[in-house]
């Protein structure tokens, strides 16, 4: 036996899947996928084949129409979030397996919503999210980065509904009385991370000749118009890190349950709902899952030890997508919010814990349970400080390089840092390498970017608790970043008077902007701000996205007064919320 990933049953050594055939039922009433999915691999074969598997029901296993013998093993102890081992035996020269199975309505991938959890209230919806490790539990698979294969899918649903997956569409066909089938083909190998699926009342708008909105109605214009600058960003990437491989750039608007800010599905990008500001200030969101497109989608992680590959040369990327399109300013602010949202993490997890380390060693944890923004913000900074050092020409050439020499696979840490050492020798050494990847903290040569207006911010934070505040009217014209720079360098904890002099100066509630809508009611809920419960209450009961849950659950938690508070919305809420944040919530509440 021979694993290349700790989250995955996949054996290399036994054949590698090169092909997906998938066909799936949707079925709303019973919150099930019914599905066929027909695995060709690389080059025919023999002997045990094991597929990852999570809460799936086998229906049967064959070969050219013939059944052949497989067991389904039962998930290890301490290690559920793996799923159950599929061992298929396959006879001799067999080349495609063909699996029909059920999934199950608790399936981790995935989110069946009821209409009133949806923008138009009136048809229910399914997403999936699979990142990390989930498109196990709505496909048999070898559900590790390091295996790429290309697909085609037929995806019945009931009309009206439509149906989209991050791939190329093709036909709409009728389908048995009152259901359609809609077609997909993605030519482009991924990982099984990267498929990707929603169903509901959908509709969709171009903006531009490679870039479309899809949203429902209800949300589309408000969308298309958020995210008007799309094809822009896609130029200014292009630009950047040189030609976009996967056609065209298109990004789904998700109901408000969905747990993350943006999730890179080529072809489709899957965005929060809470990105539609009214003012275009978070779009740095969509320009991050733009960058995927070369650095996680093209380039990708081996494993989830090596995540910080994906995030850390994306979030490096999206700043200079921002720097291209906004300037060296905007930089500057989303760093310093980026670097003071890292400082606290790291003091979370303690100074010296191993989870600060760029390469981690996950073996036996559920990466979910330890999601952070390290290999985000400590990636980025070591990519940085990398790009100091040479250059920004010479790394611009790196880059590139990199981007040819590893498109379409899937590499380690290790072999990163290989191919540094043999394009820019001595490089690694010079900026201490090692430390950045195998030590904990952030080292000192991590760059920092200063600006005249940071400098401001941080100074009339830092006054607060000597009485220092903003001038009222000049705040009212604040640019969203100020207001995050600001809010979070604030202390948690405040008086009541403090806290209902923000909030009637500013009414931070009633902002367009999830991030600062955020941020006040962490402050609030961490000095127990009664006036502020019910937009507590509200925002928990609307938002899905992880980023602004766990923050918030755990100033509630945390505090004496607000803990019944915490138990009692999560209770309320808990519901609406995807399975994984779910799960992460209870793990955090207890
Ligand atoms: N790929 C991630 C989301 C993800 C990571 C999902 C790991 C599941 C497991 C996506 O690209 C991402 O990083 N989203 C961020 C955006 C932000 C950094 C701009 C998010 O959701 O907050
Ligand atoms: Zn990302």
């Amino acid at each position: 036996m021979a694993r290349i990933d700790p989250h995955s049953y996949t054996d290399p050594s036994q054949g590698t899947i090169a092909k997906l055939r998938w066909q799936l039922a949707v079925d709303f009433p019973l919150s099930r996928l019914r599905g066929v999915a027909e695995l060709e691999l690389a080059e025919p074969g023999s002997g045990p084949l094991d597929l990852d598997t999570r809460e799936l029901l086998i229906d049967s296993v064959t070969v050219d129409g013939a059944p052949v013998a497989w067991k389904l093993h039962a998930p290890e102890k301490g290690q559920e979030f793996m799923g159950a081992r599929l061992c298929v035996e396959r006879p001799r020269n067999t080349q495609t397996i063909r699996v029909e199975y059920r999934t199950t309505p608790s399936a981790s991938a995935l989110q069946w919503l009821a209409p009133e959890n949806t923008a138009g209230g009136e048809h229910p919806y399914l997403f999936s999210q699979c990142q990390p490790i989930h498109a196990r539990s709505m496909v048999p698979i070898q559900d590790s980065p390091k295996v790429r294969f290309s697909f085609d899918a037929a995806v019945d649903v009931a009309d009206p509904l439509v149906a989209v997956l991050a791939a190329a569409p093709g036909e709409r066909e009728a389908g048995e009385t009152g259901r359609a089938v809609f077609r997909f083909e993605m030519p482009q190998p991924i990982p099984a991370y990267l498929l990707a699926l929603a169903v509901g009342n959908i509709d969709q708008k171009d903006l531009g000749p490679r870039t479309r909105v899809y949203a429902e109605p209800e949300t589309l214009e408000a969308a298309a118009w958020e995210f008007a600058d799309v094809e822009k960003m896609l130029e200014a990437a292009e630009q950047l890190f040189g030609p976009y491989l996967w056609d065209r750039f298109d990004f789904i608007v998700m109901p408000p349950a969905f747990p993350y800010g943006g999730m890179e599905n080529p072809r489709l990008t899957f965005l929060t709902p809470t990105l539609i500001a009214g003012d275009r200030s978070l779009v740095n969101v969509l320009a991050h899952e733009l960058a995927h497109s070369w650095t996680g989608n093209l380039v990708t992680n081996a494993t989830m030890n090596d995540f910080w590959l994906n995030e850390g040369f994306t979030v490096w990327a999206e700043r200079r997508i921002l720097e291209a399109l906004e300037g060296e300013d905007a930089v500057a602010l989303a760093a310093a919010i980026g670097r003071h949202g890292l400082d606290g993490e790291i003091e979370r997890f303690g100074a010296d814990s191993p989870l600060t380390h760029l390469q981690t060693d996950l073996a036996g944890i559920d990466p979910d349970e330890v999601y952070s923004v390290v290999p985000y913000e400590k990636g980025f900074l070591f990519v940085a400080a990398l790009e100091k050092a040479v250059g920004r020409s010479d790394f611009d050439a790196f880059l590139r390089a990199y981007l040819e020499r590893f498109k379409f696979t899937s590499i380690t840490t290790e072999e990163f840092l290989a191919f540094l050492e043999e394009q820019r020798p001595g490089l690694a050494e010079g900026v201490g390498a090692e430390r950045w990847i195998h030590g904990p903290g952030i080292p000192d040569n991590a760059p920092s970017w200063r600006s005249p207006r940071l400098e401001e911010l941080e100074a009339l934070a830092a006054g607060f608790s000597e009485g220092q505040r903003p001038e009222v009217a000049q705040a009212k014209s604040w640019s969203a970043e100020d207001w995050q720079i600001y809010l979070q360098r604030l202390p948690r904890r405040l008086s009541a008077d403090d806290c209902r002099w923000l909030d009637e100066s500013f009414a931070f509630g009633e902002s367009g902007n999830a991030e600062i809508r955020s941020q006040w009611y962490i402050i609030a809920a961490a000095s127990a701000y009664e006036p502020a419960y019910a937009g507590i209450r509200a925002f928990l009961g609307n938002v899905g996205r992880m980023k602004y849950l766990k923050p918030l659950y755990k100033a509630l938690s945390e505090g004496e007064s607000t803990t019944t508070l915490a138990r009692d919305i999560f209770a309320a809420s808990k519901g609406g919320y995807h399975p994984i944040a779910r799960g992460v919530l209870e793990t955090m509440l207890g």
